[in-house]
């Protein structure tokens, strides 16, 4: 053969690579709203930036007639490109091929990229569409996930690693996903369970659809499986970039800055409005962000599962920081379980990734209740107070308004290491609020007075005075400065600029024993 043969030769395996399982079941992939697996990379990264590797790959099994169809790529295309011009490694499984379904050679082109995300210190994205295992190689098949979950759990903490479901994902497949750092999904195509609809009826009598049992709405609102939720694949794709702009390659380097034309000292005079005068009403802690950060724009993370706190990066002076926030606006702002866990989770990714944490305060305490307390609040709620505690990035936090009881200590005090903390005249913290104080303190003396009420209203304002404001927590130090709320901006840029070559370390272990 000609050189000029060889190279038609190649160009045609090429295309037909290109091709996945074909042109009907590309159809049939577009019929369901989906995108085809090329389609999807070409959303996600930066334009003609995709370069593939391993599209020759064929799997090697012969069971039941497979000797016959060997399909270039088998089931997930793999390769580099660049997102905000930045190297990322990407994988994208092909439904069309075998459902997309995991076989030994398919698992090795995963495994191939996570080696070469970690050793070049470059994010990884995988975008799932798969029916798992591939049933006709069995443990081969069980191995190649299991090589895959524990490159993704090495990999953790040292580069930022994506998932995003866009289809079935089922059975053990689901564990890559869960061990990485965010999971994206689609309203409609995508799912996710351990045991699928059939299943759960023999075994619960329950009757449930897949997207009842696992879709997108049940991840991102219920189970906190999922970190977003979308209604379409090109506006999940457009999330995980504008997501990709707020962290660093890996580890080892610092998350990059963005000019913005906001300025440094702008002092927004909606601040002096948003809080109710009356401390027991609610407000949304999302206004007091959004007057602050760069430009309003606040990227939230996890927005709808446990609402009664915030997570989500924005920017600061130009730095990328991870804002924790109570939302009084939801449950009065009040940590429990799910709140605990998500933001614990959330600190861990900030400081993995050498994100500055920027804490807003506003909580009245933990979340009384039988339930709270027999589903476990103490350890749950005790991940949040070690996560915070062992963090070393900056750390600043302004409390707002409540700052009470165990809850105080455990939104980045100073006494977990908190780097700059600043409260509004109108912070209250003291070991409780005003009323319940005063009806513990004074039980028997309210029910020998003649006018409880008023006997009662006259000990909470005393103890209001005595307790409800900063200036006990400031004159001990706690807190750095009692601050016009209009100054938050300008001060929060100010700290960041001072903290911006922070050092500090943890005591060498193998690696802590946090409450899980
Ligand atoms: C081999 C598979 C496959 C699989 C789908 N296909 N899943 N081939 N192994 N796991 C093939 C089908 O045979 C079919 O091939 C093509 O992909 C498209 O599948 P359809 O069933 O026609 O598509 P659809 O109707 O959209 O249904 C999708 C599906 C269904 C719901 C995912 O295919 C399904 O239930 N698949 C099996 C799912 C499963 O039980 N997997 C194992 C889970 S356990 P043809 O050639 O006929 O078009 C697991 C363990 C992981 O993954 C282990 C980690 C520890």
């Amino acid at each position: 053969m000609s050189m000029r043969e060889k190279l038609d030769e190649l160009n045609r395996l090429r295309a037909q690579s290109e091709m996945g399982g074909g042109e009907d079941r590309i159809k049939t992939q577009h019929e369901q709203g989906k995108l085809s697996a090329r389609e999807r990379l070409d959303l996600l990264l930066d334009e003609g930036s995709f370069v593939e590797l391993d599209r020759f790959v064929v799997h090697r099994a012969t069971d039941f007639g497979l000797a016959d169809r060997r399909i270039l790529g088998d089931g997930v295309v793999t390769g580099y490109g660049t997102l905000h011009g930045r190297l990322t490694y990407v994988f994208s499984q092909d439904f069309t091929v075998f459902g997309g379904s995991l076989s030994e050679a398919h698992a090795e082109k995963i495994v191939k990229l996570q080696e070469l995300a970690l050793k070049n210190g470059a994010p990884l994205i995988g975008l799932n569409d798969s029916g798992g295992a591939r049933i006709q190689e069995g443990v081969v098949s069980l191995g190649g996930y299991a090589d895959i979950f524990l490159r993704n759990t090495m990999a953790s903490g040292v580069i930022p690693q994506i998932s995003v479901v866009l289809g079935p994902c089922a059975g053990g497949a689901v564990y890559s996903p869960a061990i990485t750092d965010f999971v994206f999904m689609v309203r409609g195509t995508s799912y996710m369970f351990v045991t699928g609809p059939n299943v759960v009826k023999t075994v619960t009598h329950e009757d449930v659809d897949m997207e009842g049992l696992g879709g997108a709405d049940v991840h991102a609102s219920k189970s906190g499986v999922a970190h977003f939720a979308f209604d379409s694949e090109p506006e999940c794709l457009a999330a995980v970039r504008q997501l990709m702009a707020f962290l660093p390659q890996n580890n080892t380097e610092k998350p990059p800055s963005r000019k913005s034309a906001d300025p440094s000292d702008r002092q927004d005079e909606k601040l002096l409005e948003i809080l109710p005068d009356n401390p027991s009403q609610s407000y949304d802690m999302q206004d007091v962000i959004k007057a602050v950060v760069d430009d309003g724009e606040f990227f939230e993370v996890h927005r709808d599962f446990a609402r009664n706190i915030l997570t989500g990066f924005a920017h600061l002076g130009g730095h990328s920081i991870g804002i924790v926030a109570n939302q009084p606006a939801f449950l009065a702002g009040v940590l429990d379980i799910d709140s605990a866990v998500k933001a614990a989770r959330f600190v861990r990714l900030c400081d993995a990734f050498n994100l500055p944490l920027v804490v807003f305060e506003d909580v009245p305490g933990f979340l009384p209740g039988v339930g709270q307390e027999h589903a476990g609040i103490i350890r749950h709620g005790a991940k949040l107070l070690y996560a915070f505690a062992e963090a070393t990035v900056p750390k600043l936090t302004v409390i707002t308004r409540k700052a009470y009881g165990g809850a105080y200590d455990v939104m980045n005090s100073k006494h977990i290491r908190g780097d700059v903390n600043l409260a509004w005249p109108t912070a209250e913290i003291a070991v409780m609020g005003p009323k319940g104080a005063v009806e513990i303190l004074f039980r028997k003396e309210i029910a020998e007075a003649d006018d409880p009420e008023a006997f009662t209203e006259a000990r909470i304002a005393e103890y209001s005075e005595r307790f409800a404001h900063p200036y006990v927590a400031a004159g001990r130090g706690y807190v750095d400065d009692v601050i016009d709320p209009r100054e938050t901006r300008p001060r929060l840029i100010n700290a960041l600029d001072m903290l911006q070559n922070k050092r500090d370390a943890n005591p060498v272990k193998k690696h802590g024993n946090i409450p899980l």
